[in-house]
């Protein structure tokens, strides 16, 4: 299972550094959330293109950076996200109209497209899509901020992904990757890998006070080993 920071609970005015500190530990993908102040229940407000493309500009073209898209109109703005370097879009199931329709144009500009759903949310709504999505995203938190508590009930929604993915992957469909965001920690990633994630969202545990990021992922892969 492959690990990508969340920077929310980073230093923002040593961004570049803290992400240069990741890649360094063997961090090869970076998830960024963006809050615009209105769709999470908190109302948090985090960054923006400009701030992605910096990330960007700053990693180079190696590192796959995906953006988590917490706000009320992605289907009008997602473009800024493609133009500043973003490699795959992730929308909320909940907060767009027509997700066939938002696919379609992301394809078309060439960026790939991820689905995510909320912990309360069920797994069927974004099965119709699976056959063109490049990545499902499992949220095991409500979204809003870091450091929350992971939320074991997601369990069976992971699961059914999983096969899901698998059936149309040996069917010679498209494949997709299945990411969880929110409370993984080195005592849970082996729980979470053994679900069947591709992908680990990690922040909290990740960027903290009590290591630093090569110590803190070294302690998460121990844990996968
Ligand atoms: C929650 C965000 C997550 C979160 C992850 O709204 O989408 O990416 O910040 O942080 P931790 O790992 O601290 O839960
Ligand atoms: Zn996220």
């Amino acid at each position: 299972m492959e690990i990508t920071p969340s920077i929310l609970t980073a230093d923002f005015a040593r961004l570049g550094e803290t992400l240069e500190e990741a890649v360094e530990a063997g961090i090869n993908w970076i998830h960024m959330d963006v809050m615009d102040g209105n769709w999470v229940v908190n109302r948090t407000i985090t960054f923006g293109p400009a701030l992605i493309r910096s990330v960007r500009d700053r990693l180079g073209p190696e590192v796959t950076i995906d953006c988590h898209l917490m706000i009320t109109n992605a289907e009008d703005t997602w473009k800024q996200y493609a133009d500043a370097g973003v490699d795959i879009v992730i929308a909320h199931i909940e907060a767009v109209d027509d997700f066939p329709a938002l696919i379609t144009e992301m394809h078309q500009a060439g960026i790939g497209v991820g689905c995510v759903l909320n912990p309360d949310t069920p797994a069927d709504e974004v099965m119709p899509l699976l056959s063109e999505l490049d990545l499902v995203l499992v949220m095991s938190v409500v979204p809003g901020k870091g450091g929350q508590s992971f939320m074991p009930e997601v369990e069976d929604k992971v699961r059914a992904f999983r096969a899901a993915i698998d059936a149309q992957e040996s069917a010679g469909g498209r494949k997709v990757k299945l990411m969880i965001d929110g409370g993984i920690k080195d005592h849970n990633a082996a729980m979470v890998a053994e679900w069947g994630i591709d992908i680990a969202v990690v922040g909290s545990g990740l960027i903290n006070d009590r290591g630093s990021i090569a110590e803190n992922l070294t302690a998460i892969n121990e844990a996968l080993e």
